[in-house]
């Protein structure tokens, strides 16, 4: 009796030993969370079943890293679907996210105070000026003190070219100022995942490389930024990772360069005559054709091209992307 009650005792303390461990871990993991400067995120078995059937994630497994993460897919592929799961909007059908370990399900108001995010089709309805719209922002993202507020957003406007616009009703700026005022919020208040979602539609040339740049120093911090993109050269000169997303399915996860790599060979420049430029659009996806002074200069992708006047030339992420579904996934091209 007293040996069974002292194991009794014995196992409770060891019991209690192993909640108070537990307990600790975990709040050690939200310190973690919260103060470490490396952020890490699990992606595991990822699926999305919307109710009406459309099967828009398929399994899909990723780890993702600091630094800067493109993500590239046709129309429909999925890549707002995994971002709304990302951002906490949406749960999955089935499968995990794990952010610095913790599970998205489980702990989504630590991992919301680490988020920014611009969604795809970003508006709003508030009668905000521009200034009072990301000083609302701010106070969302947590900057409470009002010093410290006033001088992030003035930071912020600056940094996306608004400070001009700072009191005009947001609603009525033009669509790329509203793209830019999108861009202000996920940004604002320093958060350690950005998630933006097609972030450059609508902006012009001089704007995108612009905000790319932005992006750019702001990687530097020990941050993840999630870019989801129609816009090849956005990845290309941005991002050191990235992943192809194929009707919900992940076709490739890697470096830019090891895609274009997969390219190499396979793309040519061909001085075509008119008769020859209607075939060869039949033949091949067409990467870019200016017009000459004897017919064509079309740039395509093909194993060879035999028959044709035609030179291999360097590939380039766009030349990657338009190669891997064309040949590794036999997936036909097509311009949208
Ligand atoms: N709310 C919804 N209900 C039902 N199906 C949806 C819903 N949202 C998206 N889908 C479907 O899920 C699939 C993936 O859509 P998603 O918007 O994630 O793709 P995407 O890669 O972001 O496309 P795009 O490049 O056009 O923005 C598509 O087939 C789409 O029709
Ligand atoms: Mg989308």
């Amino acid at each position: 009796m007293t040996i069974r009650l002292f194991s009794e005792l014995h196992l409770n303390v060891f019991h209690i030993h192993g909640i108070v461990f537990q307990i600790l871990a975990f709040w050690q993991s939200i310190v973690n969370t919260s103060k470490s400067t490396r952020v890490n995120i699990e992606i595991r078995d990822l699926n999305k079943i919307y109710p009406n059937g459309n099967h828009a994630l398929k399994e899909v497994s990723l780890e993702i890293g600091n630094g800067m993460f493109g993500l590239l897919g046709p129309n429909g592929a999925g890549k707002s679907s995994l971002m709304r799961i990302l951002v906490t909007l949406m749960k999955p059908s089935k499968g995990q996210v794990l952010v610095n370990g913790l599970d998205l399900q489980k702990h989504r108001r630590e991992i919301r105070q680490m988020l920014g995010y611009l969604p795809q089709d970003f508006r709003f309805f508030a009668k905000l000026t521009t200034w009072e719209f990301l000083d609302y922002s701010a106070r969302l993202a947590g900057i409470t003190q009002r010093k410290a507020r006033l001088g992030a957003v003035e930071q912020m406007l600056e940094e996306v070219g608004l400070y001009e616009a700072r009191n005009r009703m947001a609603n009525k700026l033009s669509g790329g100022m509203k793209r830019r005022l999108g861009i202000a919020q996920a940004l604002i208040g320093e958060p350690k995942i950005i998630v933006v979602d097609e972030p450059t539609t609508g902006l012009d040339p001089e704007e995108r490389i612009r905000f790319r740049n932005l992006l750019s120093s702001i990687s530097e911090r020990e941050v993840i930024i999630i870019l989801s993109t129609h816009i090849v050269g956005d990845i290309s000169s941005t991002c050191t990772d990235m992943a192809l997303l194929n009707s919900g399915s992940l076709a490739y996860h890697g470096s830019p360069d090891k895609l274009i790599e997969k390219a190499r060979g396979n793309v040519w420049q061909i001085s075509a005559t008119e008769t020859e430029y209607q075939e060869i659009q039949e033949k091949y996806p067409i990467i870019s054709s200016i017009p000459a002074e004897s017919g064509w200069e079309v740039q395509v992708v093909a194993r060879d091209v035999n028959g044709y006047a035609g030179e291999q030339i360097e590939p380039n992420l766009e030349h990657a992307y338009v190669n891997f579904m064309e040949h590794e996934l036999n997936q036909r091209w097509h311009e949208e």
